[in-house]
Order: structure tokens, then C-alpha cells, then sequence
């Protein structure tokens, strides 16, 4: 075991972890922030995402170790600082983008990465950037809608679901 230090959603925070502990089980086992999920371990649902240094990472693809030294952000810190939903989260709600919201943290981890990277994008963009997140209940129309809604976009023409 060695002790692994990283600034986590803007504090300082740090635990024990073995060489083959990955990010997904430090964040939720050491440092308690069970928002970020586990739908799979192998790399294909996106319950897990997460921002390392501002990137939106799979933390299921990476070892805690990795992460010494970063940037963390998970969905526990994605809040106004008021403690209120942010934009996408609240736009998730207005839109009915969950359902039993297990997929939903990564969701929103994902939606705020592209939005950083593109601030408005096409119906098209969200779907092709949302492949490595996997949704069982939504159908995933409403969360499109919403991430669209999210960025300022007028979702009106957007058919209801
Ligand atoms: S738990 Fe990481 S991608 Fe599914
Ligand atoms: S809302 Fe249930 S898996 Fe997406």
C-alpha cells in the first residue's frame, strides 16, 4: 500500500492504495465519494467517468496511482458553489434525461467535458461524443435534449420522449 495524494473537486485529499487499485474503487472506497459508479469494470458504460486535470476519463481505466498528484473532479463537485444543480444537472431534470439514474453521474461528467470542448453542439455531435456511455433506461433522447438545453440551445422543435 502507498499513499496517494490528489486534489479532489478543488480539496486536498488522500488515502492508501495498492498498485492495482483503480481510481473508480479509490474514489469510492477511501475517499467515500460513491457518485461515481460502477457499471461494468471493463471500460464500457461510462457510470465512471470522471475529469482527471480537466479530461474526462473512464476512472475504471486508471490505477489510483496514476491520479497522484491531480485534478479530480466527480460528480459530488459538479454542484454551484450555493449548493444548487448546475446547468447540465439541472437540465437533465427539466428534460427528464434519468430515469433510475445509475448512468447519470458519468452522464453529466461527459456532457460537461464536451460542452468545454464544444459549446454547442449539433444533435448529432452529443450522440456520436455520448458512444462510451451507456444508458439501459432513457433510450437516450432525453438526455440529448437536455445536454442541447444545457449549452443554450432552443430544444423546442426536439420531439418530447
Ligand atoms: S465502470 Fe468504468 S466504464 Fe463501466
Ligand atoms: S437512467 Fe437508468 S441507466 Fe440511465
Amino acid at each position: 500500500m502507498s499513499k496517494i495524494s490528489m486534489t479532489v473537486n478543488g480539496k486536498p485529499a488522500s488515502g492508501e492504495a495498492e498498485g492495482r487499485t483503480l481510481l473508480v474503487e479509490f474514489l469510492r472506497g477511501e475517499l467515500g465519494l460513491t457518485g461515481t459508479h460502477v457499471g461494468c469494470d471493463t471500460s464500457q458504460c461510462g457510470a465512471c467517468v470522471v475529469h482527471v486535470n480537466g479530461e474526462a476519463v473512464k476512472a475504471c481505466t486508471m490505477f489510483a496511482g496514476e491520479a497522484d498528484g491531480a485534478e479530480v473532479t466527480t460528480i459530488e463537485g459538479m454542484a454551484n458553489p450555493d449548493g444548487s444543480l448546475n446547468a447540465i444537472q439541472q437540465a437533465f431534470q427539466d428534460h427528464h434525461g434519468l430515469q433510475c439514474g445509475f448512468c447519470t453521474p458519468g452522464m453529466v461528467m461527459s456532457a460537461a467535458a464536451l460542452l468545454k470542448d464544444n459549446p454547442k453542439p449539433s444533435e448529432a455531435e452529443v450522440r456520436d461524443y455520448l458512444e462510451g456511455n451507456i444508458c439501459r433506461c432513457t433510450g437516450y433522447h432525453n438526455i440529448v435534449k437536455a445536454i442541447m438545453a444545457a449549452s443554450g440551445q432552443d430544444v423546442t422543435a426536439i420531439a418530447a420522449e
